[in-house]
């Protein structure tokens, strides 16, 4: 794979393209960010959403709104594969109502029917960092249960292995490394231009 920001075309006429604006390009999908932690999903989904007039969704806060404790601590009590559940079931939740810019944390991508649900219901953009740069975000921040495990750069190295073929699944992918935020969200809404051309293209006869 190139570094540069890649756009898959999506099957003949699964976009309209009625403006330049992405959100009215994909009228009624939301925009959905995916990749690892300390991708920026949510920094770069933040800042998409105003620039685009969309409300934004974080997945864990709503995860933990809906839980009513950290998300640590439904780790610790509950457990993964509960947190998986209740992931899984917030999604759902919040794209089968009007569209929004969600982030999502990085394992969600990973379950089958939220990437299904997310093929159907939205447009998937990767953020794709390189390790140092998931090291170094991630490490602003202790409230990862997965980094706690052992050393965090092993863990981010060993989730690119497995998480990287399926995140490169996702419509879109955009490089989100150094520089301001502001030049990725502007790659991220030329990516998503981009997009909607080419599912106009595939939808002309
Ligand atoms: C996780 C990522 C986290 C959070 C949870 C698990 C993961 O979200 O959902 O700690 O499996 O990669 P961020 O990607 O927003 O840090």
């Amino acid at each position: 794979m190139v570094d540069s920001e890649q756009v898959k075309p999506r099957p003949p006429g699964e976009n309209s393209s009625a403006g330049k604006n992405p959100a009215t390009v994909f009228g009624g999908k939301s925009i959905v960010m995916v990749g690892l932690m300390g991708a920026g999903k949510s920094a770069i989904g933040r800042r998409l959403a105003t620039k685009l007039d969309m409300p934004f969704l974080d997945a864990d806060n709503e995860i933990e709104a809906a839980a009513g404790c950290t998300i640590e601590e439904i780790f610790e009590t509950l457990g993964e594969a509960h947190f998986r559940d209740g992931e899984r079931r917030v999604i759902a939740r919040i794209l089968s109502g009007p569209p929004v810019v969600l982030a999502t944390g990085g394992g969600a991508y990973m379950d089958e029917t939220t990437r299904d649900l997310i093929a159907e219901m939205g447009i998937s953009v990767w953020l794709r960092a390189h390790l140092d740069t998931l090291v170094q975000r991630t490490s602003k921040r202790s409230n990862r249960p997965l980094l706690k495990r052992d050393n965090p750069a092993k863990i981010l190295k060993d989730l690119m292995k497995v998480r990287h073929p399926i995140y490169e699944l996702s419509d879109i992918v955009v490089d989100s490394n150094d520089g301001p935020p502001e030049d990725t969200v502007e790659r991220v809404c030329a990516a998503l231009t981009a997009f909607g051309e080419h599912g106009a293209k595939g939808a002309k006869p």
